[in-house]
């Protein structure tokens, strides 16, 4: 059993992310904590609720986080997920979200369990976990590891040429996290741009005949037009099956200055890693696309 906290900004590759670990039993979600990115804060906290709701995970307490980026005036957010963050499609209502600020929740709950037990997975701005860090230095070395979707690495980037839209929307957050000396894994564009959804894996969902297939079917119908790569369920499908993809380490340092370059992820690969550029994550760059599929769908098929 892995427990784990999910940070995100639902969006509905978010949302993948939250059915495959809510259908999958041998991880325990232990939170779920969300933060101002694909669309504004307030939107992304009810819909992780509403997406926990739907998988019959009410008892996971959903928070609500940060809703400015570090050092900005304003919220970078996008419509690829529609103004909704769930393209328009009805998953249900939602139960209230919990009291309490997710940077602060995520302190608690490192610092309530064991060092080294939680796995702590960020599909979105990383703002809250940097927020965690300033407030309680070395608190993100106290989880298992980090497994990271953002950046673009030697790929390039997804919301301006220099930068994926995670690292862009906070690129401060971004720069403070992988500083901060905790056992991290990466999922950049380079390997999440393979995870490449069909149109027959996207309606095979239908055939499931439940709540959250005909959920899974619409937001990603809705999704794929735009956008049709399985971003945020990368870290959660690496918990679950560590031969899906494979990668090496790396230096990344993040251009967090503001202009065309900022949110870049500069990294140093190879023989470039050293003493001089010591590396700070293991980076995925491929991935076993039709086993990720197989193991999102089997684990949806399980769901109410
Ligand atoms: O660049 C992809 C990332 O940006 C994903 O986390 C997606 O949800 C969006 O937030
Ligand atoms: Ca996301």
């Amino acid at each position: 059993m892995k427990h784990i906290i999910i940070d995100c900004d639902p969006g509905i590759d978010d949302a993948l992310a939250l059915l495959l670990a809510a259908g999958s039993p041998s991880l325990r979600v232990l939170a779920v904590t969300t933060v101002a990115g694909n669309r504004p804060v307030a939107t992304t906290a009810v819909n992780g609720r509403k997406i926990m709701d739907l998988a019959g995970q009410r008892q996971v307490p959903v928070y609500a986080g940060a809703a400015l980026p570090l050092g900005y005036a304003e919220a970078r957010c996008n419509l690829v997920h529609g103004e909704d963050g769930l393209g328009g499609v009805d998953v249900g209502a939602a139960s209230p979200v919990q009291d309490g600020h997710a940077a602060n929740r995520l302190i608690e709950l490192l610092l309530e369990h064991p060092p080294h037990t939680i796995e702590l997975v960020a599909t979105a701005p990383l703002t809250n976990l940097a927020l965690a860090e300033s407030l309680s230095p070395g608190i993100l070395r106290r989880a298992r590891r980090l497994l990271i979707m953002g950046g673009a690495l030697r790929f390039p980037g997804n919301i301006t040429p220099a930068a994926e839209f995670n690292f862009y929307a906070d690129p401060i957050a971004a720069g403070m996290v992988l500083a901060a000396g905790a056992n991290t894994v990466l999922f950049p564009l380079d390997v999440t741009s393979s995870a490449i959804m069909t149109p027959a894996w996207i309606d095979s969902f239908h055939q499931l005949g439940s709540a959250c297939g005909r959920a899974a079917a619409g937001m990603l119908q809705a999704y794929a037009e735009l956008d049709p790569l399985l971003h945020d369920a990368c870290p959660v499908a690496h918990l679950l099956d560590e031969t899906l993809f494979t990668g090496e380490p790396c230096r990344v340092e993040v251009d967090w200055r503001p202009g065309p370059t900022a949110g870049h992820a500069l990294a140093w690969f190879g023989e470039q890693v050293g003493a001089a550029h010591p590396p700070n994550v293991l980076a995925m760059t491929a991935v076993r696309n039709d086993a990720l599929l197989a193991l999102v769908r089997g684990a949806i098929a399980t769901l109410p």
